[in-house]
């Protein structure tokens, strides 16, 4: 199993036209500028269709957004774990709220992922479905309120007590299971104060794919990981 250095920074690139084709590379690179210079581990999340060009010409972790709960064979449309693994990606995000999955589906795709040896990184919406995912012993789970994501109001500021409540959950039920949380960080402070809860990392989009200056914002927050731990 690949080996991820924590504290993270995970940041999902959607489908933001600034982070489509050319300006994902960019980002990426960005990205990988940045884990250089302050020794903290980032991973992008880009579109698959730009995995390639960033697992062949940078040395950074590179998450995909999903994968299907399918082993191969005939699931026009899907993406088989078999196929991302072989791109060069070190794990995947899971269940984000923007591509849910069932329970039984998440389950599944969890021990698919672990046969291919790709890591899991499940978002849950609240505490209880936290717990739930906890259950199933992925490598680690992001904890992101929807109601937050992209708004700029950070989890961690806002409703600090949902951080706190799933990292107490979640490592009551499994200590292996790593807690990342997400929606809305913006700022160092956003990043430090979820660290301070107890989160082993953020995952975040909009704040450094439409920041006017992505290396300066992800360096403050890289600079507040460092600070921290
Ligand atoms: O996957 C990260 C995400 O859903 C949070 O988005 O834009 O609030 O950082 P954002």
């Amino acid at each position: 199993m690949s080996n991820i250095e924590l504290p993270v920074i995970v940041l999902n690139f959607k489908t933001y036209i600034e982070a489509t084709g050319s300006r994902a590379l960019k980002l990426a690179r960005i990205a990988e500028n940045v884990s250089l210079k302050t020794g903290v581990t980032i991973i992008v999340c880009p579109q698959f269709t730009d995995i390639p060009s960033i697992t062949s010409s940078l040395n950074i972790p590179v998450f995909a957004q999903h994968i299907d709960p399918i082993k191969p064979g005939s699931h026009t449309g899907h993406i088989l774990p078999e196929a991302v693994k072989a791109i060069g990606v070190k794990g995947t995000l899971l269940n984000h709220s923007e591509r849910r999955l069932l329970l039984s589906d998440i389950d599944f795709a969890i021990r698919r992922a672990m046969e291919v040896d790709l890591l899991t990184l499940v978002c849950a919406n609240n505490v209880s479905v936290a717990s739930a995912i906890a259950l199933l012993a992925p490598w680690a789970i992001a904890i992101e309120p929807p109601e937050l994501i992209g708004t700029g109001r950070a989890v961690s500021k806002v409703k600090p007590e949902v951080v706190s409540g799933a990292v107490k959950a979640i490592k009551n039920i499994n200590s292996s299971v790593h807690v990342l949380c997400g929606a809305g960080i913006a700022s160092a402070e956003d990043v430090e104060a979820a660290l301070k809860l107890g989160a082993e990392g953020v995952l975040l989009a909009s704040a450094f794919v439409k920041s006017k200056d992505p290396e300066k914002t992800l360096l403050s927050m890289a600079e507040a990981v460092a600070n921290v731990s």
